[in-house]
């Protein structure tokens, strides 16, 4: 990958820019440096390696050098119709399942609200960051992280939960920049496309542990198990706690945690 392969590649997407680096703290900043300089329409960041990647609720991200896809997408605000970050993430999840399915005849799952996994194993995350006027939703980042080649999980003891690579899955070598044009492709087309019902029907049908019963955790507090029954219209978790209780979480609220084998009953 490097920024004339790239460019070749991504030229037709109506990108107002796109940087290609090397090396990078985090694409996700990048993208927060196009936005502030008052820069409108789409950005793209894409990095061969991070130094500092990002993941959800303050989590670090790896990205080693030539064994990963990193990028950035930031979005002004005329681009943007859908004004909850919850469903933008949502919505990347399944673009990302779109372009695994068709080119790679993968069969992800979206762990709620924003992994992508392969029988179970985490392959890939979304880190959306927005930044708002008041209550108006200012601009979004769309940072995507997906583990490509087995180098990009080296350390993989440093996991919370059992992750994979894409190449794992496949007898043969994934093209970074083919992946990652393929991606950003589905991600704009659904940008324009997907919204209301059909976006959660889609991220619905997906949806890792649907009807089955997950530990639901609070920062690292477990908070008691639930069946998780679906998604609300705002992308939020529907569960069926205890008493058969049925309740709504937002993404920041809590994350969920398939049962251990011996913890099922
Ligand atoms: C997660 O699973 O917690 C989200 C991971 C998001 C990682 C991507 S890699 C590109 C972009 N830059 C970052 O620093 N983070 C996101």
């Amino acid at each position: 990958m490097n920024q004339d392969i790239l460019e070749g590649k991504i030229g037709e997407l109506g990108l107002a820019h796109f940087d290609y680096f090397e090396q990078i703290s985090s694409t996700n900043d990048a993208a927060h440096q196009w936005l502030k300089a008052g820069n409108k329409g789409l950005y793209l960041a894409v990095a061969d390696e991070q130094l500092k990647g990002r993941g959800r609720d303050g989590r670090a991200w790896q990205t080693p050098a030539k064994s990963a896809l990193a990028f950035s997408l930031a979005i002004s605000q005329e681009k943007i119709q859908i004004q909850q970050p919850a469903l933008i993430t949502g919505l990347a999840a399944i673009a990302i399942c779109k372009v695994l399915e068709r080119h790679f005849g993968l069969a992800p799952t979206i762990k709620w609200p924003n992994d992508i996994l392969i029988e179970g194993k985490k392959v890939g995350g979304i880190l959306t960051e927005a930044s708002w006027d008041g209550d108006q939703l200012k601009s979004l980042i769309i940072g995507i992280g997906i583990n490509v080649a087995q180098s990009s999980i080296a350390e993989a003891s440093q996991f919370l939960f059992p992750a994979s690579y894409l190449e794992a899955w496949l007898e043969k070598a994934v093209d970074r920049a083919e992946l990652l044009t393929l991606i950003v492709a589905a991600l704009l087309e659904d940008f324009d496309q997907l919204e209301g019902e059909a976006l959660i029907n889609e991220w619905e049908a997906r949806l890792a542990y649907r009807n089955e019963i997950v530990d639901i955790v609070s920062g690292d507090v477990p908070q008691g198990k639930g069946k998780l029954l679906g998604l609300d219209q705002e992308g939020r978790a529907i569960l069926e706690e205890a008493q058969g209780q049925i309740s709504q979480f937002a993404a920041g609220e809590i994350r969920l945690r398939p049962l251990l084998a011996e913890n099922k009953d």
